[in-house]
């Protein structure tokens, strides 16, 4: 075992522990060709060690088109499953397989395989945040930066099922004035936001903008001046810098907005529970760190693996996603 490995997991890095490990990461990427697809939700030492940062589509298309021999997926474990949906014969890695999701774990797959066959007319919509064996009974994937578009692509006279996320189902519906049958799933993250703080903190920053991720509840999103995935609200930032922000997602996207737009105020919208960061963290996402992201690649496991039968039924459903997300 070498010095880096031989630092516990419960051990604070100091500055200089983390250079030492993003360098070392640095050199194994290398030596290895590997790619490191990383989520905007990750700690900021992850984001700025990964080749690629992005909401959940711009990952999957980083991972449909990469060249590299191994995909390094610093992100949650449907993530990972989808890129090695998209990557058969690479090997993908992931730094802790304890990082799921409560949306994905909202939807199991015999239940969901039920409610589908109960309805056999529908065209099943699937947000990405889900297992292999969802999207293997979906007709098409979707995220919330083209989940618009994908519910528009299809023709109007057919009834549509929505999994698993209710709220982003209840948004598209409103947006896209279609009646959809929504899966009772949602994500812990977004449904922790607290409407009365968030007036409250409003009050004391009037001049503040709310932007919002189409997870949150629909009460946290009749307040956003803007509502998108995490890329969408990035860009949406860049745009107005002058501005001062309220911002409703994961944590992990202020350091991303905060390097885009060094001045830019941003205010993390807040949660029920009163917690030291006075945030929303995702204990999914932050179950990776860089001390295991350097483990990861170094030993490349935890692998990923999709058995075959579902592996090929999962490809069509993000294949078309991908198409008309172009
Ligand atoms: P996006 O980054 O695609 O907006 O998704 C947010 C999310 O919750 C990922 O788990
Ligand atoms: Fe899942 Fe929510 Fe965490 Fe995203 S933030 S990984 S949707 S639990």
């Amino acid at each position: 075992m070498d010095k880096l490995e031989s630092i516990q997991e419960e051990v604070k890095l100091d500055e200089a522990g983390k250079v030492a490990l993003m360098q070392e990461i640095d050199q194994l990427r290398k030596e290895k060709n590997a790619v490191i697809l990383a989520h905007y939700y990750q700690e900021p030492e992850i984001q700025d060690v990964a080749d690629y940062v992005g909401d959940s589509l711009g990952l999957s298309q980083q991972a449909a088109k990469t060249e590299a021999d191994m995909i390094v997926f610093a992100g949650v474990h449907f993530m990972a499953e989808t890129a090695k949906i998209l990557n058969p014969n690479k090997k993908v890695i992931l730094p802790d397989l304890d990082a799921g999701c409560s949306l994905a774990s909202s939807c199991p797959p015999e239940s969901f395989g039920e409610f589908v066959k109960a309805h056999p007319d529908h065209v099943v919509v699937t947000y990405i945040n889900c297992s292999a064996e969802i999207k293997a009974l979906s007709d098409i994937v979707c995220t919330s930066s083209n989940a618009l578009k994908i519910v528009n692509s299809i023709p109007k006279d057919r009834p549509i099922i929505f999994a698993p996320d209710k709220n982003l189902g209840k948004y598209v519906m409103k947006q896209t004035g279609r009646e959809m049958l929504l899966w009772d799933g949602a994500c812990v993250v977004h449904e922790a936001f607290s409407i009365d703080k968030l007036i409250e903190i409003h009050k004391s920053h009037p001049e503040a903008e709310i932007i919002a991720h189409p997870e949150s509840e629909e009460h946290i999103l009749q307040t956003a001046n803007y509502i998108g995935s995490t890329s969408g609200m990035i860009n949406y930032v860049k745009k107005y810098p002058e501005k001062e922000f309220i911002v409703a997602t994961e944590a992990g996207i202020l350091h991303q907005m905060q390097k885009d737009v060094p001045d830019v105020k941003l205010i993390p919208a807040p949660s029920h529970e009163d917690n030291t960061c006075a945030c929303s963290e995702c204990g999914y996402m932050k179950v990776n760190t860089l001390r295991k992201l350097y483990l990861c690649i170094k030993h490349e496991r935890p692998e990923i693996d999709v058995p075959r039968t579902i592996r090929e039924r999962a490809l069509l459903p993000i294949e078309r996603m991908l198409e008309i997300s172009k």
